[in-house]
């Protein structure tokens, strides 16, 4: 299979009623558990990084792995950028031939949001580069250009202005999912998630997806999301699989992590119903 774009995923996703996964790695193991996943799914995913996991994954090797792994790949695989909120970041992967990015200007002022993801559009477009972008925040992220970490839902109305303004592509939509370990139970506004879908004919992407509960997913995909982002609760099934773990090798505890994230991955494909459509 060749490498996708995270637009040709997305398209099939909306015709087919399914939820595209997309899943956020830093290393070799957590690639390899998501695409044998998806192999093993006959399922498409979106694999990807971003800016505050750069850290541990610098992107100058992550980028080429992320992009070889999905060429090798038996169901079709696209490469993203998830959460980058730096011009230069962007550029790195425009040029490492990523299909899509996400410019996150969420902090910003609406008007600064809709300026700055505007101009990402006219550099990525002409390159064949699709952009996601968000209008309210999902809270929770403590990385970046003075994120907060509060939670401010979308508005339906300014959604539409927003993609008729910046010609986003994809639009990640606030409606009560927060990044990473939920305090307390999420209560997702489903209404809101009607409203953006009946102004915005473009993908809509949901943040925050681990610790949702199977409904939660199902009646999201059913009210429009295509994609689903998913992080947290991939690094949580490695870290529980090898808290157990002390006396093994360094390289058997990395094969329980993989296995575990492998197990989790899967679990996600099959609620978002992407499995067997490949
Ligand atoms: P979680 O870590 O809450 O799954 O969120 C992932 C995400 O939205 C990445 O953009």
């Amino acid at each position: 299979m060749s490498l996708y774009t995270m637009k040709e995923i997305l398209a099939d996703a909306r015709k087919r009623n399914y939820g595209a996964g997309f899943f956020n790695a830093v290393n070799i193991e957590m690639i390899r558990a998501y695409i044998r996943a998806a192999e093993d799914c006959r399922s498409p995913i979106i694999i990807g990084t971003a800016e505050a996991l750069l850290k541990y994954g610098d992107f100058d090797w992550i980028g080429p792995v992320l992009l070889q792994a999905a060429r090798l790949a038996k169901v079709p695989v696209a490469v993203h950028l998830d959460h980058t909120y730096r011009f230069d970041t962007i550029m790195r992967a425009l040029r490492a031939g990523f299909g899509s990015v996400m410019y996150d200007g969420s902090v910003l002022s609406y008007e600064e949001n809709v300026r700055r993801s505007a101009e990402i559009a006219g550099i990525a477009h002409p390159m064949g580069v699709g952009l996601e972008c968000e209008l309210g925040k999902v809270g929770g992220l403590d990385e970046g250009e003075g994120v907060r970490g509060e939670n401010i839902y979308t508005d339906p109305g300014q959604a539409l202005d927003f993609v008729e303004k910046t010609g986003a592509d994809f639009l990640a939509v606030s409606i009560g999912t927060v990044h990473g370990v939920y305090r307390e139970t999420p209560k997702l506004d489903l209404n809101r998630l009607a409203g953006i879908r009946a102004k915005v004919n473009k993908p809509l992407v949901l943040h925050g997806g681990s610790g949702l509960s199977d409904d939660d997913f199902k009646n999201c995909i059913k009210g429009g999301i295509c994609k689903v982002n998913i992080y947290t609760d991939i690094i949580t099934a490695a870290a529980n699989a090898v808290r157990k773990e002390r006396d093994l090798a360094y390289v058997d505890i990395n094969e329980k992590a993989e296995a575990a994230m492998y197990e989790a991955a899967v679990d996600k494909l099959k609620i978002f119903g992407s499995d067997n459509t490949y």
